[in-house]
Protein backbone atom coordinates (compact mmCIF):
# COMPACT_ATOMS: atom_id res chain seq x y z
CA UNK A 1 0.00 0.00 0.00
CA UNK A 2 1.39 3.65 -0.87
CA UNK A 3 1.26 5.93 1.69
CA UNK A 4 1.23 9.88 1.19
CA UNK A 5 4.73 11.07 2.05
CA UNK A 6 5.48 13.85 3.96
CA UNK A 7 7.04 17.42 3.71
CA UNK A 8 10.03 18.37 5.41
CA UNK A 9 7.75 20.75 7.33
CA UNK A 10 5.43 18.84 8.15
CA UNK A 11 8.22 16.64 10.07
CA UNK A 12 8.05 16.69 14.48
CA UNK A 13 11.83 17.91 14.34
CA UNK A 14 10.92 20.96 12.29
CA UNK A 15 9.87 22.46 15.40
CA UNK A 16 13.49 22.23 17.27
CA UNK A 17 15.22 22.95 13.82
CA UNK A 18 13.56 25.23 10.76
CA UNK A 19 12.01 27.44 12.58
CA UNK A 20 12.92 30.99 12.89
CA UNK A 21 13.23 31.73 16.49
CA UNK A 22 15.43 32.17 19.38
CA UNK A 23 14.75 28.47 20.67
CA UNK A 24 15.79 27.23 17.22
CA UNK A 25 18.86 29.39 16.97
CA UNK A 26 19.92 27.54 20.32
CA UNK A 27 19.30 23.75 18.77
CA UNK A 28 20.85 24.71 15.52
CA UNK A 29 23.99 26.13 17.59
CA UNK A 30 24.11 23.00 19.98
CA UNK A 31 23.97 21.00 17.18
CA UNK A 32 26.77 22.72 15.40
CA UNK A 33 28.95 22.48 18.73
CA UNK A 34 28.88 18.51 17.73
CA UNK A 35 30.46 18.96 14.86
CA UNK A 36 27.63 18.85 12.77
CA UNK A 37 26.98 21.01 9.78
CA UNK A 38 23.32 22.27 9.15
CA UNK A 39 23.35 19.98 6.09
CA UNK A 40 23.63 17.03 7.78
CA UNK A 41 20.23 17.30 9.50
CA UNK A 42 17.91 20.40 7.59
CA UNK A 43 15.03 19.26 6.64
CA UNK A 44 15.50 15.39 7.48
CA UNK A 45 13.57 12.75 9.72
CA UNK A 46 15.82 12.94 13.26
CA UNK A 47 15.72 9.10 13.76
CA UNK A 48 16.21 8.71 17.81
CA UNK A 49 18.19 5.47 18.06
CA UNK A 50 16.94 4.09 21.63
CA UNK A 51 20.10 1.95 22.59
CA UNK A 52 20.16 -0.48 25.74
CA UNK A 53 23.49 -0.98 25.97
CA UNK A 54 25.46 -1.09 29.01
CA UNK A 55 28.84 -2.22 30.35
CA UNK A 56 26.90 -4.72 32.65
CA UNK A 57 24.27 -5.81 30.46
CA UNK A 58 26.13 -9.15 28.54
CA UNK A 59 22.96 -9.86 26.11
CA UNK A 60 23.74 -6.00 24.59
CA UNK A 61 27.62 -6.15 24.38
CA UNK A 62 27.65 -5.74 20.27
CA UNK A 63 25.06 -2.69 20.87
CA UNK A 64 27.97 -0.23 21.13
CA UNK A 65 28.89 -1.81 17.49
CA UNK A 66 25.62 -2.66 15.94
CA UNK A 67 24.44 1.11 16.78
CA UNK A 68 27.25 2.48 14.19
CA UNK A 69 25.62 0.08 11.72
CA UNK A 70 22.54 1.32 12.41
CA UNK A 71 23.07 4.84 12.27
CA UNK A 72 24.76 3.73 8.92
CA UNK A 73 21.65 2.78 7.68
CA UNK A 74 20.32 5.88 8.89
CA UNK A 75 22.68 8.24 7.18
CA UNK A 76 22.29 6.54 3.70
CA UNK A 77 18.37 6.65 3.63
CA UNK A 78 18.74 11.03 4.29
CA UNK A 79 18.01 10.54 7.94
CA UNK A 80 19.77 12.01 11.01
CA UNK A 81 20.45 9.44 13.35
CA UNK A 82 20.80 10.50 17.39
CA UNK A 83 21.84 7.53 19.85
CA UNK A 84 20.15 7.86 22.97
CA UNK A 85 20.93 5.22 25.58
CA UNK A 86 18.20 4.33 28.46
CA UNK A 87 18.63 2.26 31.33
CA UNK A 88 20.18 -1.09 30.21
CA UNK A 89 17.64 -4.08 32.39
CA UNK A 90 20.53 -6.36 32.32
CA UNK A 91 18.55 -9.52 33.44
CA UNK A 92 21.29 -11.84 35.26
CA UNK A 93 22.68 -8.88 37.02
CA UNK A 94 19.48 -6.55 38.56
CA UNK A 95 17.80 -7.40 41.61
CA UNK A 96 15.60 -7.57 42.89
CA UNK A 97 13.97 -7.93 39.19
CA UNK A 98 14.19 -6.54 35.72
CA UNK A 99 10.58 -6.80 36.19
CA UNK A 100 10.37 -4.07 38.85
CA UNK A 101 11.84 -1.56 36.55
CA UNK A 102 10.18 -2.79 33.30
CA UNK A 103 7.83 0.40 33.52
CA UNK A 104 10.61 2.36 33.97
CA UNK A 105 12.22 1.96 31.34
CA UNK A 106 8.88 2.19 29.10
CA UNK A 107 8.34 5.39 30.28
CA UNK A 108 11.89 6.85 29.97
CA UNK A 109 11.44 5.61 26.24
CA UNK A 110 8.02 7.18 25.77
CA UNK A 111 9.74 10.49 27.32
CA UNK A 112 12.88 10.64 25.48
CA UNK A 113 10.94 10.65 22.31
CA UNK A 114 8.05 13.24 23.22
CA UNK A 115 10.75 15.63 24.68
CA UNK A 116 13.81 15.51 22.09
CA UNK A 117 13.48 16.27 18.41
CA UNK A 118 12.66 13.05 17.52
CA UNK A 119 10.81 12.06 14.41
CA UNK A 120 10.93 7.95 14.47
CA UNK A 121 12.88 5.62 16.25
CA UNK A 122 14.81 2.44 16.11
CA UNK A 123 14.39 0.22 19.51
CA UNK A 124 17.41 -1.48 20.23
CA UNK A 125 16.45 -4.37 22.64
CA UNK A 126 16.75 -8.00 23.33
CA UNK A 127 17.55 -9.20 26.96
CA UNK A 128 14.06 -9.81 28.58
CA UNK A 129 11.83 -7.20 29.84
CA UNK A 130 13.75 -4.65 27.22
CA UNK A 131 11.47 -5.68 24.51
CA UNK A 132 8.18 -4.92 25.92
CA UNK A 133 9.33 -1.97 28.03
CA UNK A 134 10.66 -0.19 24.56
CA UNK A 135 7.47 -1.47 22.90
CA UNK A 136 5.41 -0.59 25.01
CA UNK A 137 7.12 2.90 24.98
CA UNK A 138 7.30 3.44 21.19
CA UNK A 139 3.13 2.47 21.47
CA UNK A 140 2.40 5.50 23.78
CA UNK A 141 4.34 7.70 21.84
CA UNK A 142 3.41 6.50 18.64
CA UNK A 143 5.80 7.71 16.29
CA UNK A 144 7.21 5.43 13.52
CA UNK A 145 9.25 2.57 15.49
CA UNK A 146 10.85 -0.17 14.07
CA UNK A 147 12.26 -2.45 16.72
CA UNK A 148 15.82 -3.95 15.98
CA UNK A 149 16.51 -7.44 18.08
CA UNK A 150 19.67 -7.89 20.08
CA UNK A 151 19.61 -11.75 18.59
CA UNK A 152 20.18 -15.18 20.28
CA UNK A 153 24.09 -16.02 21.36
CA UNK A 154 25.49 -18.78 20.16
CA UNK A 155 25.22 -22.17 21.77
CA UNK A 156 26.64 -22.93 24.92
CA UNK A 157 29.39 -25.68 24.52
CA UNK A 158 30.54 -28.45 27.59
CA UNK A 159 32.37 -31.37 27.22
CA UNK A 160 31.05 -32.04 23.57
CA UNK A 161 27.20 -31.41 24.74
CA UNK A 162 25.37 -28.40 23.83
CA UNK A 163 23.71 -26.24 26.56
CA UNK A 164 21.26 -23.75 26.83
CA UNK A 165 21.06 -20.73 28.92
CA UNK A 166 19.17 -20.90 31.81
CA UNK A 167 17.43 -24.56 30.89
CA UNK A 168 20.89 -26.31 31.21
CA UNK A 169 21.93 -24.03 34.57
CA UNK A 170 18.71 -25.20 36.28
CA UNK A 171 19.42 -28.85 35.13
CA UNK A 172 23.07 -28.91 36.42
CA UNK A 173 22.48 -27.09 39.23
CA UNK A 174 19.87 -29.93 40.38
CA UNK A 175 22.57 -32.46 39.32
CA UNK A 176 25.04 -30.98 41.75
CA UNK A 177 22.97 -30.82 44.23
CA UNK A 178 21.99 -34.42 43.86
CA UNK A 179 25.84 -34.89 44.14
CA UNK A 180 25.96 -36.44 40.40
CA UNK A 181 28.45 -33.82 39.02
CA UNK A 182 31.48 -32.11 40.86
CA UNK A 183 32.33 -28.89 41.58
CA UNK A 184 34.94 -29.14 38.14
CA UNK A 185 32.25 -29.93 35.68
CA UNK A 186 29.99 -27.24 37.24
CA UNK A 187 32.88 -24.46 36.98
CA UNK A 188 33.39 -25.76 33.21
CA UNK A 189 29.33 -25.29 32.84
CA UNK A 190 29.93 -21.76 34.07
CA UNK A 191 32.51 -21.33 31.22
CA UNK A 192 30.75 -22.73 28.22
CA UNK A 193 27.24 -21.67 28.82
CA UNK A 194 27.32 -18.27 27.90
CA UNK A 195 29.74 -17.70 25.23
CA UNK A 196 28.93 -14.84 22.72
CA UNK A 197 27.03 -11.62 22.41
CA UNK A 198 23.42 -12.16 22.70
CA UNK A 199 20.26 -12.69 24.63
CA UNK A 200 19.78 -16.12 26.23
CA UNK A 201 19.53 -18.72 23.07
CA UNK A 202 16.90 -21.25 24.82
CA UNK A 203 13.15 -20.36 24.26
CA UNK A 204 13.13 -18.46 26.86
CA UNK A 205 11.26 -14.62 27.19
CA UNK A 206 14.28 -13.11 24.92
CA UNK A 207 13.69 -15.40 22.08
CA UNK A 208 10.29 -15.57 22.85
CA UNK A 209 9.86 -11.38 23.06
CA UNK A 210 11.83 -10.25 20.12
CA UNK A 211 9.64 -13.08 17.99
CA UNK A 212 6.55 -11.92 19.33
CA UNK A 213 7.50 -8.46 18.27
CA UNK A 214 8.62 -9.58 14.76
CA UNK A 215 5.25 -11.49 14.57
CA UNK A 216 3.43 -8.25 15.78
CA UNK A 217 5.23 -6.45 12.39
CA UNK A 218 7.57 -4.27 14.50
CA UNK A 219 10.78 -5.62 12.80
CA UNK A 220 12.50 -5.99 9.51
CA UNK A 221 10.64 -10.43 8.34
CA UNK A 222 13.33 -12.64 10.11
CA UNK A 223 15.30 -10.02 11.86
CA UNK A 224 14.49 -12.21 15.05
CA UNK A 225 16.26 -16.00 14.58
CA UNK A 226 19.75 -13.98 13.45
CA UNK A 227 22.03 -14.70 15.79
CA UNK A 228 23.91 -11.77 17.40
CA UNK A 229 27.35 -12.63 16.12
CA UNK A 230 26.64 -13.46 12.36
CA UNK A 231 27.35 -10.60 10.07
CA UNK A 232 23.65 -11.05 8.64
CA UNK A 233 22.82 -9.47 11.84
CA UNK A 234 25.23 -6.48 11.32
CA UNK A 235 23.65 -5.75 8.21
CA UNK A 236 19.67 -6.68 9.28
CA UNK A 237 20.63 -3.57 12.14
CA UNK A 238 22.04 -1.49 8.63
CA UNK A 239 19.05 -2.46 7.04
CA UNK A 240 16.65 -1.18 9.83
CA UNK A 241 18.38 2.38 10.30
CA UNK A 242 17.21 2.67 6.64
CA UNK A 243 13.89 1.16 6.62
CA UNK A 244 12.84 3.87 9.78
CA UNK A 245 13.81 7.02 7.75
CA UNK A 246 11.11 6.09 4.85
CA UNK A 247 8.61 5.10 7.69
CA UNK A 248 9.09 8.45 9.28
CA UNK A 249 7.78 9.79 5.23
CA UNK A 250 5.32 7.52 5.28
CA UNK A 251 4.03 8.05 9.11
CA UNK A 252 3.79 4.20 9.66
CA UNK A 253 3.14 4.62 13.14
CA UNK A 254 2.78 1.76 15.94
CA UNK A 255 -1.02 2.63 15.40
CA UNK A 256 -1.15 1.66 11.78
CA UNK A 257 0.08 -1.62 12.47
CA UNK A 258 -1.11 -3.55 15.65
CA UNK A 259 -4.71 -4.78 15.47
CA UNK A 260 -6.58 -7.03 17.70
CA UNK A 261 -5.58 -9.69 14.79
CA UNK A 262 -1.21 -8.83 14.56
CA UNK A 263 -1.35 -9.45 18.67
CA UNK A 264 -3.81 -12.77 17.94
CA UNK A 265 -1.02 -14.03 15.51
CA UNK A 266 1.46 -13.09 18.16
CA UNK A 267 0.36 -14.76 20.64
CA UNK A 268 -0.42 -17.87 18.06
CA UNK A 269 3.47 -17.83 16.82
CA UNK A 270 4.39 -17.78 21.13
CA UNK A 271 2.43 -20.75 21.72
CA UNK A 272 3.77 -22.72 18.51
CA UNK A 273 7.43 -21.67 19.66
CA UNK A 274 6.94 -22.85 22.93
CA UNK A 275 7.44 -19.40 24.38
CA UNK A 276 7.50 -18.23 27.86
CA UNK A 277 4.88 -17.28 30.44
CA UNK A 278 6.26 -13.76 30.59
CA UNK A 279 4.96 -13.43 27.25
CA UNK A 280 1.45 -13.74 28.64
CA UNK A 281 2.03 -10.36 31.01
CA UNK A 282 4.03 -8.85 28.54
CA UNK A 283 2.05 -9.23 25.76
CA UNK A 284 -1.20 -7.88 27.42
CA UNK A 285 0.60 -5.10 28.35
CA UNK A 286 1.72 -4.00 24.73
CA UNK A 287 -1.93 -4.60 24.19
CA UNK A 288 -3.37 -2.29 26.51
CA UNK A 289 -0.77 0.53 25.92
CA UNK A 290 -2.50 0.16 22.12
CA UNK A 291 -5.98 0.47 23.44
CA UNK A 292 -6.48 -3.97 22.04
CA UNK A 293 -8.43 -5.81 24.51
CA UNK A 294 -6.60 -9.03 25.65
CA UNK A 295 -6.61 -10.68 28.21
CA UNK A 296 -5.93 -14.70 29.80
CA UNK A 297 -8.95 -15.83 28.27
CA UNK A 298 -7.71 -14.94 24.67
CA UNK A 299 -4.49 -16.79 24.97
CA UNK A 300 -5.93 -20.12 26.13
CA UNK A 301 -8.51 -20.43 23.75
CA UNK A 302 -6.15 -19.37 21.41
CA UNK A 303 -3.67 -22.48 22.76
CA UNK A 304 -6.49 -24.97 22.52
CA UNK A 305 -6.12 -24.83 18.43
CA UNK A 306 -2.29 -23.84 18.35
CA UNK A 307 0.16 -26.75 18.12
CA UNK A 308 3.63 -26.53 19.84
CA UNK A 309 6.15 -27.40 16.59
CA UNK A 310 9.40 -25.24 17.37
CA UNK A 311 11.98 -28.20 18.63
CA UNK A 312 13.70 -25.71 21.18
CA UNK A 313 14.59 -26.56 24.82
CA UNK A 314 13.31 -25.71 27.42
CA UNK A 315 10.45 -27.67 26.19
CA UNK A 316 12.36 -29.45 22.91
CA UNK A 317 15.90 -30.56 22.37
CA UNK A 318 17.51 -27.10 20.18
CA UNK A 319 18.57 -23.80 20.45
CA UNK A 320 17.76 -20.20 18.86
CA UNK A 321 21.39 -21.35 16.60
CA UNK A 322 19.64 -24.26 14.96
CA UNK A 323 16.45 -22.64 15.02
CA UNK A 324 17.90 -20.24 12.27
CA UNK A 325 19.61 -22.71 10.48
CA UNK A 326 16.56 -24.44 10.28
CA UNK A 327 14.51 -21.47 8.71
CA UNK A 328 13.92 -19.45 11.59
CA UNK A 329 10.42 -17.59 12.56
CA UNK A 330 9.46 -17.24 9.08
CA UNK A 331 9.70 -21.14 8.41
CA UNK A 332 7.58 -21.35 11.61
CA UNK A 333 5.27 -19.19 10.56
CA UNK A 334 5.03 -21.02 7.00
CA UNK A 335 4.35 -23.87 8.39
CA UNK A 336 1.48 -21.92 10.96
CA UNK A 337 -0.32 -19.84 7.64
CA UNK A 338 -3.91 -21.15 7.87
CA UNK A 339 -3.91 -19.96 12.10
CA UNK A 340 -2.59 -16.34 11.43
CA UNK A 341 -4.28 -13.37 9.62
CA UNK A 342 -1.59 -12.88 6.80
CA UNK A 343 -3.36 -9.08 6.29
CA UNK A 344 -1.63 -7.61 8.80
CA UNK A 345 0.38 -4.61 8.05
CA UNK A 346 4.33 -4.63 9.04
CA UNK A 347 7.19 -2.28 9.44
CA UNK A 348 8.30 -2.49 6.06
CA UNK A 349 4.75 -1.40 4.23
CA UNK A 350 4.02 -5.01 3.42
CA UNK A 351 2.15 -7.93 4.89
CA UNK A 352 2.96 -10.60 6.99
CA UNK A 353 1.56 -13.11 4.79
CA UNK A 354 3.91 -11.34 2.12
CA UNK A 355 6.84 -11.10 4.35
CA UNK A 356 6.96 -14.97 4.80
CA UNK A 357 6.10 -15.67 1.33
CA UNK A 358 8.74 -18.31 0.05
CA UNK A 359 10.18 -19.07 3.35
CA UNK A 360 11.19 -22.61 3.72
CA UNK A 361 12.06 -25.00 6.42
CA UNK A 362 15.56 -26.82 6.17
CA UNK A 363 15.34 -29.37 9.12
CA UNK A 364 12.12 -30.71 10.26
CA UNK A 365 13.44 -31.78 13.59
CA UNK A 366 13.69 -28.53 14.69
CA UNK A 367 10.62 -26.50 13.09
CA UNK A 368 8.24 -29.92 13.34
CA UNK A 369 5.91 -30.76 10.55
CA UNK A 370 2.44 -29.90 11.56
CA UNK A 371 1.41 -33.62 12.03
CA UNK A 372 4.02 -34.41 14.15
CA UNK A 373 4.37 -31.67 16.72
CA UNK A 374 5.70 -31.57 20.24
CA UNK A 375 2.29 -31.05 21.82
CA UNK A 376 -0.38 -31.19 19.46
CA UNK A 377 -2.51 -27.86 22.02
CA UNK A 378 -1.91 -26.56 24.98
CA UNK A 379 1.37 -24.65 25.23
CA UNK A 380 0.28 -22.76 27.57
CA UNK A 381 -2.77 -23.20 30.12
CA UNK A 382 -4.95 -20.71 31.94
CA UNK A 383 -6.18 -22.16 35.33
CA UNK A 384 -9.21 -20.48 37.40
CA UNK A 385 -10.29 -21.72 40.65
CA UNK A 386 -10.43 -20.92 44.21
CA UNK A 387 -7.08 -20.68 44.51
CA UNK A 388 -6.56 -18.26 42.03
CA UNK A 389 -9.79 -16.59 40.92
CA UNK A 390 -8.50 -14.35 38.54
CA UNK A 391 -6.29 -16.50 36.72
CA UNK A 392 -3.17 -18.39 36.75
CA UNK A 393 -0.82 -19.84 33.99
CA UNK A 394 1.40 -23.15 33.45
CA UNK A 395 3.23 -24.07 30.73
CA UNK A 396 2.25 -28.15 29.97
CA UNK A 397 4.91 -28.36 27.17
CA UNK A 398 7.36 -28.45 29.89
CA UNK A 399 6.31 -30.42 32.97
CA UNK A 400 6.40 -33.93 33.75
CA UNK A 401 2.88 -35.23 32.22
CA UNK A 402 1.95 -37.12 35.43
CA UNK A 403 1.23 -34.27 37.72
CA UNK A 404 -0.75 -32.51 34.80
CA UNK A 405 -3.61 -33.98 37.25
CA UNK A 406 -2.68 -34.36 40.62
CA UNK A 407 -3.70 -33.76 44.51
CA UNK A 408 -1.45 -33.35 47.32
CA UNK A 409 -1.04 -32.06 50.59
CA UNK A 410 0.77 -28.02 50.80
CA UNK A 411 4.12 -27.15 52.13
CA UNK A 412 4.00 -23.49 52.40
CA UNK A 413 6.65 -20.80 52.62
CA UNK A 414 5.60 -17.26 53.52
CA UNK A 415 8.14 -15.74 51.23
CA UNK A 416 11.93 -16.62 49.34
CA UNK A 417 13.89 -16.29 52.59
CA UNK A 418 11.97 -18.70 54.16
CA UNK A 419 11.72 -20.97 51.49
CA UNK A 420 15.74 -20.37 51.17
CA UNK A 421 16.17 -21.24 55.05
CA UNK A 422 14.07 -24.47 54.74
CA UNK A 423 13.91 -26.18 51.61
CA UNK A 424 17.30 -28.02 52.20
CA UNK A 425 16.40 -28.97 55.49
CA UNK A 426 16.18 -32.60 56.33
CA UNK A 427 13.74 -31.75 58.60
CA UNK A 428 11.17 -30.68 56.05
CA UNK A 429 8.01 -32.47 56.08
CA UNK A 430 7.83 -33.66 51.87
CA UNK A 431 7.00 -36.24 49.52
CA UNK A 432 6.74 -36.09 46.02
CA UNK A 433 3.16 -36.14 46.18
CA UNK A 434 3.56 -32.60 48.29
CA UNK A 435 2.33 -29.01 46.58
CA UNK A 436 5.22 -26.69 47.40
CA UNK A 437 3.69 -23.16 47.87
CA UNK A 438 5.45 -19.78 47.23
CA UNK A 439 3.63 -16.50 48.87
CA UNK A 440 4.29 -12.76 48.56
CA UNK A 441 6.46 -13.13 45.65
CA UNK A 442 4.04 -10.90 43.45
CA UNK A 443 4.09 -7.61 41.49
CA UNK A 444 3.72 -6.55 45.12
CA UNK A 445 4.58 -8.65 47.68
CA UNK A 446 8.50 -9.72 46.49
CA UNK A 447 8.18 -7.15 44.79
CA UNK A 448 8.51 -6.74 41.38
CA UNK A 449 6.98 -10.35 40.93
CA UNK A 450 10.76 -12.20 39.85
CA UNK A 451 11.35 -15.04 38.38
CA UNK A 452 11.20 -16.89 41.62
CA UNK A 453 8.42 -19.03 39.82
CA UNK A 454 10.72 -22.73 39.11
CA UNK A 455 10.40 -23.25 43.14
CA UNK A 456 13.51 -26.03 44.50
CA UNK A 457 13.02 -29.30 45.01
CA UNK A 458 14.08 -30.20 48.08
CA UNK A 459 17.33 -31.98 48.16
CA UNK A 460 16.25 -35.24 49.78
CA UNK A 461 13.78 -35.56 46.80
CA UNK A 462 16.46 -34.87 44.12
CA UNK A 463 18.49 -37.75 45.97
CA UNK A 464 15.47 -39.58 45.14
CA UNK A 465 15.49 -38.95 41.99
CA UNK A 466 12.44 -36.82 41.69
CA UNK A 467 12.71 -33.77 38.98
CA UNK A 468 10.10 -32.45 39.15
CA UNK A 469 6.46 -31.25 41.52
CA UNK A 470 3.71 -29.51 41.33
CA UNK A 471 5.15 -25.68 42.66
CA UNK A 472 2.48 -22.76 43.19
CA UNK A 473 3.25 -19.26 43.50
CA UNK A 474 2.32 -15.28 42.33
CA UNK A 475 5.64 -15.03 40.95
CA UNK A 476 6.52 -15.45 37.56
CA UNK A 477 9.46 -17.99 35.86
CA UNK A 478 11.98 -17.68 33.66
CA UNK A 479 11.10 -18.63 29.99
CA UNK A 480 14.14 -21.12 30.11
CA UNK A 481 12.99 -22.40 33.28
CA UNK A 482 10.67 -25.93 32.87
CA UNK A 483 8.38 -28.15 35.31
CA UNK A 484 5.26 -28.43 37.00
CA UNK A 485 4.96 -24.14 38.17
CA UNK A 486 1.54 -22.82 38.61
CA UNK A 487 2.92 -19.22 38.09
CA UNK A 488 0.68 -15.64 38.04
CA UNK A 489 -2.00 -16.44 40.91
CA UNK A 490 -3.90 -13.90 40.70
CA UNK A 491 -4.58 -11.28 42.83
CA UNK A 492 -1.50 -12.21 44.62
CA UNK A 493 -0.99 -13.30 48.46
CA UNK A 494 0.61 -9.72 49.59
CA UNK A 495 -3.32 -8.24 48.83
CA UNK A 496 -4.61 -10.53 50.31
CA UNK A 497 -5.53 -13.10 47.43
CA UNK A 498 -6.70 -16.93 48.49
CA UNK A 499 -2.88 -17.81 48.54
CA UNK A 500 -2.36 -16.49 50.94
CA UNK A 501 -4.70 -18.30 53.26
CA UNK A 502 -3.16 -21.57 52.16
CA UNK A 503 -1.61 -23.32 55.00
CA UNK A 504 0.80 -26.65 55.26
CA UNK A 505 -1.20 -30.20 54.98
CA UNK A 506 -4.26 -28.33 53.16
CA UNK A 507 -5.14 -30.47 50.13
CA UNK A 508 -4.27 -28.78 46.94
CA UNK A 509 -5.85 -29.81 42.67
CA UNK A 510 -4.20 -29.55 39.88
CA UNK A 511 -6.00 -30.46 36.61
CA UNK A 512 -4.76 -28.91 33.49
CA UNK A 513 -6.71 -30.12 31.23
CA UNK A 514 -9.90 -28.95 33.39
CA UNK A 515 -7.67 -25.57 33.66
CA UNK A 516 -8.49 -26.07 37.50
CA UNK A 517 -6.24 -25.12 40.74
CA UNK A 518 -8.30 -25.49 44.08
CA UNK A 519 -7.49 -25.64 47.61
CA UNK A 520 -9.76 -28.43 48.80
CA UNK A 521 -10.57 -26.41 52.02
CA UNK A 522 -13.77 -25.59 53.09
CA UNK A 523 -15.66 -22.29 52.86
CA UNK A 524 -16.08 -21.50 56.82
CA UNK A 525 -12.58 -22.22 57.29
CA UNK A 526 -11.31 -19.87 54.56
CA UNK A 527 -13.70 -16.84 55.83
CA UNK A 528 -12.06 -17.38 59.32
CA UNK A 529 -8.62 -17.19 57.94
CA UNK A 530 -9.25 -14.34 55.46
CA UNK A 531 -11.01 -12.55 58.44
CA UNK A 532 -7.64 -13.07 60.58
CA UNK A 533 -5.70 -12.03 57.30
CA UNK A 534 -3.52 -8.81 57.81
CA UNK A 535 -2.24 -6.41 55.13
CA UNK A 536 1.79 -6.47 55.13
CA UNK A 537 3.46 -2.92 55.30
CA UNK A 538 4.70 -2.10 52.16
CA UNK A 539 8.60 -2.86 51.53
CA UNK A 540 9.18 0.53 49.72
CA UNK A 541 9.65 3.81 52.03
CA UNK A 542 10.51 6.48 49.40
CA UNK A 543 12.07 6.81 45.74
CA UNK A 544 10.84 4.95 42.22
CA UNK A 545 9.85 1.59 44.84
CA UNK A 546 7.13 3.76 45.98
CA UNK A 547 5.80 4.73 42.97
CA UNK A 548 5.86 1.56 41.88
CA UNK A 549 3.54 -0.10 44.73
CA UNK A 550 1.28 2.67 44.62
CA UNK A 551 0.42 2.06 40.70
CA UNK A 552 1.71 -1.34 39.95
CA UNK A 553 -1.20 -3.62 38.54
CA UNK A 554 -1.54 -7.08 38.89
CA UNK A 555 -0.36 -9.59 36.65
CA UNK A 556 -3.97 -10.41 34.56
CA UNK A 557 -3.73 -7.14 33.48
CA UNK A 558 -0.51 -6.79 32.38
CA UNK A 559 1.50 -5.68 35.61
CA UNK A 560 1.43 -1.74 34.04
CA UNK A 561 0.76 1.33 35.55
CA UNK A 562 -2.48 2.17 35.99
CA UNK A 563 -1.76 5.65 34.90
CA UNK A 564 -0.29 4.43 31.50
CA UNK A 565 -3.14 3.40 29.80
CA UNK A 566 -4.05 3.78 26.23
CA UNK A 567 -5.13 7.87 26.11
CA UNK A 568 -3.17 10.84 25.13
CA UNK A 569 -0.29 11.78 27.53
CA UNK A 570 -1.85 15.67 27.46
CA UNK A 571 -5.63 15.84 26.88
CA UNK A 572 -6.03 16.78 23.31
CA UNK A 573 -2.81 15.46 21.98
CA UNK A 574 0.37 16.19 21.92
CA UNK A 575 1.38 19.51 23.16
CA UNK A 576 2.66 22.42 21.32
CA UNK A 577 6.55 22.57 21.45
CA UNK A 578 8.69 25.60 22.72
FE1 LIG B 1 19.57 -11.42 28.82
FE2 LIG B 1 18.56 -14.00 29.25
S1 LIG B 1 19.96 -12.83 30.43
S2 LIG B 1 18.14 -12.58 27.72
Amino acid sequence: MTRPRKTPEQLRSHRWYGVKDLRSFGHRSRTAQMGYHRSDYAGKPVIAIINTWSDINSCHSHFKQRVEEVKRGVWQAGGFPVEMPAISLAEPFQKPTTMLYRNLLAMECEELLRSYPADGCVLMGGCDKTTPALVMGAISMDLPAIFMPAGPMLRGDYNGKFLGSGSDTWKYWAELRAGNITEDDWQEVEDGIARSAGHCMTMGTASTMTSAAEVLGLTLPGASSIPAPDSRHAQMATLTGKRIVDMVWEDLKPSDILTAASFDNAVTAVLALGGSTNAIVHLIAMARRAGIDLDLARFDALARETPVIANLRPSGKYLMEDFFYAGGLRGLLVRLADLLDPGQQTVNGRSLGENIEGARVFNDDVILPREQPLLASGGLAVLTGNLAPAGAVIKPAAMEPQLRRHTGPAVVFKDYNDMSARIDSPDLVVTRDSVIVLQSAGPQGAPGMPEWGQLPIPQKLLKEGVRDMVRISDARMSGTSYGACVLHVTPESHVGGPLALVRDGDLIALDVEARRIDMLVDQEELARRQAAWKAPAPKFTRGYGVLYLKHIQQADTGCDFDFLGPEPAVAGGEPEIH
